[in-house]
């Protein structure tokens, strides 16, 4: 399984990356928006360069000319930039024809198995389904990623799937039993998955003992 980085802050993503354990980078307009003072593009080009990874950054339109027109000036920003754009009849039309030109494509928003399979069927290279917000719905997130998991690799699309709105270490494990080829995670739940309190009073005791050791 890899690992990517679900935010636009540029802190959270220089100290995650220094931790040798994050392969690319999601964003999107919320967690964007939360980075005040500069440029949407200036921002991706910063953690491409950054991460040297798949990044993800969404287009806003809706219609097909303006989706695509946002892809391809996201893509021109660096060839590690995933263009995201959310599952919709437009969305779709466009993932066809920027995967044809070689434009990577992160189909977003996905909370179904047959969304997903449109998106593998239009040529997306990466599908996210949203685990924590179909939780949100009092359906099972985890069900929902099983079915994905299943109907995926039933037809051997190269698609690849990325466990996304994680809100817990439970999240990713679950992720992995599935074998999703990705999780993307907050720095909060990234932080969350290095701690164990075993491993705490084991350090401590480690350090406490080598204080009576003669040197
Ligand atoms: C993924 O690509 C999205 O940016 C993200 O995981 C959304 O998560 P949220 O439901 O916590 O906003």
């Amino acid at each position: 399984m890899e690992f990517y980085l679900d935010t636009a802050n540029i802190d959270e993503i220089k100290e995650a990356v220094s931790w040798g354990v994050i392969n690319g980078v999601t964003t999107n307009p919320t967690l964007v928006a939360r980075e005040e003072g500069r440029s949407f593009h200036e921002i991706i080009k910063e953690i491409c360069n950054l991460v040297q990874g798949p990044v993800s950054a969404e287009v806003i339109s809706m219609d097909l000319d303006g989706i695509l027109k946002e892809a391809r000036e996201l893509a021109a920003l660096d060839p590690h930039v995933v263009v995201k754009i959310p599952i919709t009849p437009q969305g779709l039309a466009a993932v066809r024809i920027l995967s044809g030109e070689g434009v990577h494509v992160n189909v977003t928003l996905v909370f179904s198995a047959l969304q997903a399979l449109l998106a593998a069927r239009a040529g997306a290279a990466y599908v996210s389904p949203f685990i924590g917000r179909i939780d949100d719905t009092g359906q099972e997130g985890i069900d929902v990623l099983c079915d994905i998991m299943d109907v995926v690799n039933n037809y051997q699309f190269t698609t690849r799937v990325i466990a996304a709105s994680i809100r817990h270490p439970r999240h990713v494990l679950e992720s992995a039993r599935l074998g999703t080829d990705i999780a993307t995670v907050p720095f909060k739940v990234l932080k969350q998955m290095f701690r164990h309190p075993l491993t705490d009073r084991g350090i401590e005791r480690f350090l406490a003992d080598w204080e009576k050791v003669m040197k």
